[in-house]
C-alpha cells in the first residue's frame, strides 16, 4: 500500500522481546537514534513466557568447549560451529550486562548465581529467575531500560507489512500499520538507515503452541516478500512438556519447563512406567526432540493425547518455591503437582530456522540484520538446546550493534517497497491452517501427510479478505507454512525436530541447508 505518513529514524528495531530490546540498548550506546515498533504492547512477545532460564557457562568448572559439544549434539549436525563458538564464547558476558541493566537472577546464599540443568545439557549452566519466571524478569528489566531513553521511540500496535529497499537494494526502511494513526487505512513507512528483524517466531501455524497469538511469523514472511534468505524452516521443536487441560488463550498452552525435569521430575505413561529410560542415555532429559518423539511414540500407541510428568517427589515446599509460575497454571486447572500427576504433551515451542544471517546478524540484504527467534545464525542446527534462545538473542543484538554502528550510511530515499502481496488471505483461515499444520506437519511427518497439509493451504490461500492487522497475519502464517511444508517435503530425512515416518534415519547428503522462497510477485 502506498505509505499514507513517513518518519525517520537512525535505526528501526521491530520487535520487542529480548533480541529487539538488547539491540535498542546496545544501538544506544552508540549513540544512534533507535524506534522500536511492536505489534501489540511491549512486553506482549514470547520472552516474557520463557521460564527455564538462560544457558551460559558461568561455572568455573564448565567449559565454552563443553557448551559448544552439547549445542553441536543437539542440532544434529546442522549449526555452523563459528556460530555456536561465538554463542558460547561471548554468552557469560552479556549475562553480566543483563544483569548489570537490573534484571535479577535467582542467587545462592553465598551470593553466586544458581545454575540448573535442562534437557541436553551435561552441566549445570541454566541461569534463572522468580524460580521459573525467567523470561518475565528479564523482560520487565529490558523494558524499564527502554523506557529510561528518551531516545528510543517505542510504536505499539503496528504490524510491519514490507520492506523498503533503495537504488543500490540496500534495505532502508519498512511499511507498517499502526492502528489508530495516519492515512485511512493506517498505513505509513518508517524511513531508517538499518533495519533489525526481531519479531519472533511462529508457533501459531499449530493448534496448539506455547508461543503467544502475537507469533505469526511477521518477520520470515516479510523476508520472504523481500527475497532475503530463509533457511531452515522444517525445524521446528516441539516442547515435550506443555500442559494439557488448560489454554492461556486460543491456542497457547501454558508451559511444564524443562528445568521441573531438570530438579528430577521425570515422564511416565498411563501405567505409571518411565518410557524414557532406555531410548537415550539421558533418558528424560535428552535433547528435546528425543523427548518429544519418545512421548508422541506413547501417544499414538495408546491414543491418549497426553502421558504424565510426576513432580510429586520434590516436595510441596520445594515446588512452591522453584516453580511458582508453574505451580499456578496447573492449581488454577485443578492439578495440584505436590500430590497429583501433571498431564503433559508436546507443542510447538521454537522455530529453529528463519532468515540466514552471518556471525553479525546481516541478512542476505545489506542493511537489513535479523536477531533472535525469527534468525536462523546457524547456532540450533536442527533441534535447539534448550535455555539457547534467550542467549542467542542477548549474544547477536550486540554484534548486530557493532556492525550497524561500524558502516552506517546516510538515510537513503525508497525506490521500492517489496511488491505487493497479491492478496490478503481471510483472518478466518487461521483455526483451518492450524488444524492442517498440525495433522501434516506437526512433531511427525510423512510424504502423504505434508501433500495434504500443502493442499489444505493452497485452498486456504484463496479465501481472500480486505487488508486488516488479522487479515496480514493471516497472510504470514499461510506465507510461512507453505515455506515449511515445502522445506520439509524437500528434507527427505530425519534430522532433530523434522521427523519423517518414512524416511527415518538421517542421511549424510541431507547434512545441508534448504532455502526458502515465494516467487518474485508475492504468491505461493
Ligand atoms: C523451558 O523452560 O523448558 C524452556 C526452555 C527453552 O525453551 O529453552
Amino acid at each position: 500500500a502506498e505509505p499514507g505518513w513517513t518518519e525517520t529514524t537512525d535505526v528501526l528495531v521491530v520487535g520487542s522481546g529480548i533480541a529487539g530490546l538488547t539491540a535498542a540498548l546496545h544501538l544506544r550506546e552508540h549513540g544512534l537514534h533507535v524506534t522500536v515498533v511492536t505489534k501489540v504492547n511491549i512486553d506482549d512477545g514470547s520472552t516474557r513466557w520463557a521460564q527455564g532460564g538462560i544457558a551460559a557457562v558461568l561455572d568455573p568448572l564448565d567449559t565454552p568447549q563443553a557448551h559448544a559439544y552439547d549445542t553441536e549434539i543437539a542440532g544434529v549436525g546442522l549449526c555452523d560451529p563459528a556460530a555456536v563458538r561465538v554463542l558460547v564464547e561471548e554468552g557469560p558476558a552479556r549475562i553480566r550486562e543483563l544483569i548489570r541493566r537490573g534484571a535479577e537472577f535467582d542467587r545462592n546464599p553465598d551470593g553466586s548465581l544458581m545454575l540448573t540443568r535442562e534437557g541436553g545439557h551435561r552441566a549445570d549452566r541454566i541461569v534463572h529467575a522468580g524460580g521459573d519466571a525467567t523470561g518475565a524478569e528479564v523482560q520487565r528489566a529490558l523494558h524499564q531500560a527502554v523506557r529510561r531513553d528518551p531516545w528510543i521511540r517505542l510504536v505499539e500496535h503496528a504490524l510491519v507489512l514490507d520492506l523498503l529497499r533503495a537504488e543500490d537494494g540496500r534495505a532502508c526502511g519498512l511499511t507498517l500499520h499502526v492502528l489508530g494513526e495516519g492515512s485511512e487505512d493506517g498505513v505509513g513507512a518508517i524511513l531508517a538507515r538499518a533495519v533489525v528483524l526481531a519479531t519472533g517466531g511462529m508457533g501459531q501455524i499449530y493448534s496448539s503452541t506455547t508461543n503467544p497469538s502475537v507469533s505469526t511469523g511477521d518477520g520470515v514472511a516479510l523476508a520472504l516478500r523481500a527475497g532475503a534468505e530463509v533457511t531452515d524452516v522444517e525445524f521446528v521443536q516441539f516442547h515435550p512438556t506443555s500442559f494439557v487441560g488448560a489454554t492461556v488463550n486460543s491456542v497457547q498452552r501454558p508451559l511444564i519447563s524443562e528445568a521441573l525435569r531438570g530438579e528430577g521430575a521425570y515422564l511416565v505413561d498411563e501405567a505409571g512406567e518411565r518410557f524414557m529410560v532406555g531410548q537415550h542415555e539421558l533418558a528424560e532429559l535428552a535433547p528435546r526432540d528425543v523427548v518429544a518423539k519418545g512421548i508422541h511414540r506413547v501417544l499414538r500407541a495408546t491414543g491418549a493425547d497426553h502421558v504424565y510428568l510426576d513432580a510429586r517427589h520434590l516436595g510441596k515446599e520445594f515446588l512452591e518455591g522453584r516453580f511458582p509460575t508453574i505451580m499456578a497454571s496447573t492449581r488454577a486447572a485443578g492439578v495440584d503437582p505436590a500430590t497429583e500427576l501433571i498431564p503433559v504433551a508436546p507443542a510447538a515451542h521454537y522455530a529453529s530456522g528463519g532468515v540466514r544471517t552471518d556471525l553479525h546478524g546481516r541478512t542476505s540484504i545489506p542493511g537489513l540484520y535479523a536477531c533472535g527467534e525469527v534468525a536462523c545464525t546457524g547456532v540450533h542446527g536442527a533441534n535447539r538446546l534448550a535455555s539457547n534462545s534467550l542467549l542467542e538473542g542477548l549474544v547477536f543484538a550486540k554484534r548486530i550493534a557493532d556492525d550497524v554502528a561500524r558502516d552506517l550510511p546516510a538515510q537513503a530515499d525508497a525506490v521500492c517497497a517489496a511488491p505487493e502481496p497479491a492478496w490478503v488471505a481471510d483472518p478466518a483461515v487461521r483455526a483451518d491452517l492450524q488444524r492442517a499444520m498440525t495433522r501434516g506437519a506437526g512433531v511427525l511427518r510423512s510424504a502423504d501427510s505434508l501433500a495434504t497439509a500443502a493442499k489444505e493451504l493452497s485452498r486456504l490461500a484463496e479465501q481472500r479478505s480486505r487488508p486488516n492487522t488479522a487479515a496480514w497475519e493471516a497472510t504470514n502464517l499461510l506465507t510461512v507454512a507453505t515455506a515449511l511444508v515445502a522445506s520439509a517435503q524437500s528434507r527427505r530425512e530425519t534430522r532433530g525436530c523434522h521427523w519423517r515416518e518414512d524416511h527415518p534415519a538421517a542421511a549424510d547428503e541431507w547434512r545441508g541447508h534448504l532455502l526458502d522462497a515465494v516467487s518474485s510477485d508475492g504468491t505461493l
